[in-house]
């Protein structure tokens, strides 16, 4: 099966490093078409995944975008939906990977008559999106798409809640590959010694900064933990949230943490930093779809802490293979920091068995597998 896979974003945030694992099976049989260039492309082609990019200019529809402003994006749309359709005649299956690609899919699909398949990343409520995006995503999804996958089990519910048919969708959990999360001690010990964290407790943050991934929680926390406790923050604004980025900034040092909170970045060497954390937390105000960071703790051997909403339920019990507070409570996260730091014997245990399961549960073949039973059984003969 041929199949033009369609992502609207040149930046790599987790949708698109997921698209990554899915894409790379298909090889020469698959063609990655992004709407904007940039960091993205690149990870695409260091995996050998065809790429190209799509759109000649970025699309200025916002996840908050009202009724006009989506309408008035629609006439810079054509040339990119011109692009795909003249693709897509060459692909068995078009694949969605973002709501703005699934607005392009869905014409090209109608008019090509290629079969749509929408990956949806997102929880489609109104905490994280406007009505008109809402209305949009799902009504195309339900006369369009002739399958949703679903990143998980809460992204499924919004999806229903939101008026989408429920008999187009399957959940699918995001895939990893364990063993490039297994860091020699030497690495460790080195990337510790190379950020000056030696002989810190330390806790790490790895979102994107933007003001729902709750940074700012963990500031908080930080200053109601021993000194010797440090944070670092990996990730860097992708979509242009430098007010937030100004304000984590300002927040740092307002308390008086400058010495204990380290602004990292985007960085690439994940593994290897969360292996070098004594603690992951995760802060997600609003609920998380999914949480790829919170699955990569638990497979780098990390104890993680995550915001109890959404995809992270079903990804952590808690006191079983890691731990859940509740959701803009920094006091209720600087006593689970605490009391992880003091009990450090159960929170190994803990963060051992995450890691086992993690491994299995998450196996990238195994997920690879349900994706491509799902499209071999809906889309046979091609
Ligand atoms: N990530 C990264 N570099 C960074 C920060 C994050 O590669 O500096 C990765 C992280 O390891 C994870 C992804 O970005 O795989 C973020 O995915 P997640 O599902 O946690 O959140 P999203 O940003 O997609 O909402
Ligand atoms: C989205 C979601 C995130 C999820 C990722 C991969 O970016 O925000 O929660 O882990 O997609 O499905």
């Amino acid at each position: 099966m041929k199949i033009l896979f369609l992502d609207q974003s040149g930046k790599p945030g987790g949708a698109e490093l997921c698209l990554i694992d899915i894409a790379k099976p298909y090889g020469d049989r698959a063609l990655v078409g992004l709407f904007a260039d940039g960091a993205f492309k690149v990870l695409l082609q260091q995996h050998q995944i065809p790429v190209e990019v799509l759109a000649t200019q970025p699309i200025q529809v916002k996840k908050q975008s009202n009724l006009f402003q989506a309408l008035a994006s629609l006439k810079q749309l054509a040339p990119l939906l011109f692009k795909v359709i003249k693709i897509a005649k060459k692909y068995d299956l078009i694949y969605a990977n973002t709501q703005k690609a699934l607005v392009i899919g869905a014409v090209a699909s109608f008019l090509t008559r290629r079969p749509l398949v929408y990956h949806l990343h997102d929880i489609l409520s109104s905490e994280h999106f406007s009505q008109t995006n809402l209305r949009v995503a799902v009504t195309l999804a339900n006369f369009f798409a002739s399958l949703v996958i679903v990143n998980s089990l809460a992204s499924q519910k919004a999806f229903v809640q939101a008026g989408g048919k429920s008999e187009l969708t399957a959940i699918v959990y995001n895939g990893f590959e364990s063993k490039n999360y297994q860091i020699p001690d030497a690495e460790i010990k080195q990337i510790r010694q190379d950020l000056g964290l030696e002989d810190k407790l330390v806790v790490g943050h790895f979102s994107r900064l933007a003001p729902w991934k709750g940074q700012h929680i963990l500031i908080e926390a930080l200053a109601q933990c021993p000194p010797q406790v440090t944070a670092i923050l990996v990730g860097d604004a992708l979509f242009g949230e430098q007010d937030y980025v100004q304000k984590l900034h300002q927040q740092v040092a307002e308390l008086r943490l400058e010495n204990r909170v380290k602004f990292l970045g985007f960085r690439s060497d994940i593994p290897q930093l969360m292996s070098a954390c004594n603690l992951v937390t995760h802060t997600s105000t609003a609920p998380e779809p999914f949480g790829r960071v919170i699955v990569e703790a638990m497979l780098c051997g990390t104890p993680v802490i995550a915001a109890k909403a959404g995809g992270a339920m079903e990804l952590v019990e808690h006191g079983v293979n890691g731990f859940l507070t509740t959701p803009g409570e920094p006091q209720e996260l600087a006593k689970v920091i605490n009391s992880c730091f003091q009990e450090i014997e159960i929170t190994a245990t803990i963060a051992d068995h995450a890691r086992n399961i993690a491994s299995q549960r998450f196996d990238v073949a195994i997920i690879n597998q349900q994706i491509a039973q799902l499209l071999d059984s809906r889309f046979t003969n091609k």
